[in-house]
């Protein structure tokens, strides 16, 4: 069944020069890109975006390191995209990345790591909703 997903190349890996091989990475899985957008988060979309993860540890440092730079946000749709995409991207523990995923080509740490990719199709929707302002619930 056809879903859509959400993909952000995140600003370590815009600053590094790497949208272009991503695009890449996605147009050789057949994803089809519905829309694409760049833009800066600020701490306002960046708690609203991160919310489940507020609290923890890592969130402020996660914050200032989504505010630092550019993020591209792609909307990408193919059969059974959520979990593909997931698979594509590699995992957020640097230990357990499996070698040519983009994480393991361009994440500098478990901060710094690239890219995110939405983790359920509810999730895909909430976020699409944030990031293109659709409306969500
Ligand atoms: P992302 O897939 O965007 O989802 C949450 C983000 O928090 C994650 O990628 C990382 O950038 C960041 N993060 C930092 N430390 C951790 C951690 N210990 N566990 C999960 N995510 C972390």
């Amino acid at each position: 069944m056809k879903e859509q997903s959400l993909l952000l190349i995140k600003p370590n890996a815009v600053r590094n020069k790497h949208i272009g091989h991503i695009v890449t990475i996605l147009e050789e899985n057949d994803f089809h890109f519905c829309a694409l957008k760049i833009f800066r988060f600020d701490r306002q979309l960046g708690e609203l975006f991160y919310a489940e993860h507020k609290g923890r540890a890592f969130f402020e440092n996660l914050l200032s390191f989504m505010i630092s730079d550019d993020t591209v946000a792609i909307i990408v749709e193919k059969d059974n995209a959520v979990q593909e995409l997931r698979e594509i991207i590699g995992d957020v523990d640097p230990e357990k990345r499996k070698p040519g995923t983009i994480r393991a080509l361009y994440a500098e740490g478990i901060t710094e790591n690239a890219v995110h990719a939405s983790d359920s199709i509810t999730s895909a929707i909430r976020e699409i909703g944030i990031i293109f302002d659709k409306q969500t619930n």
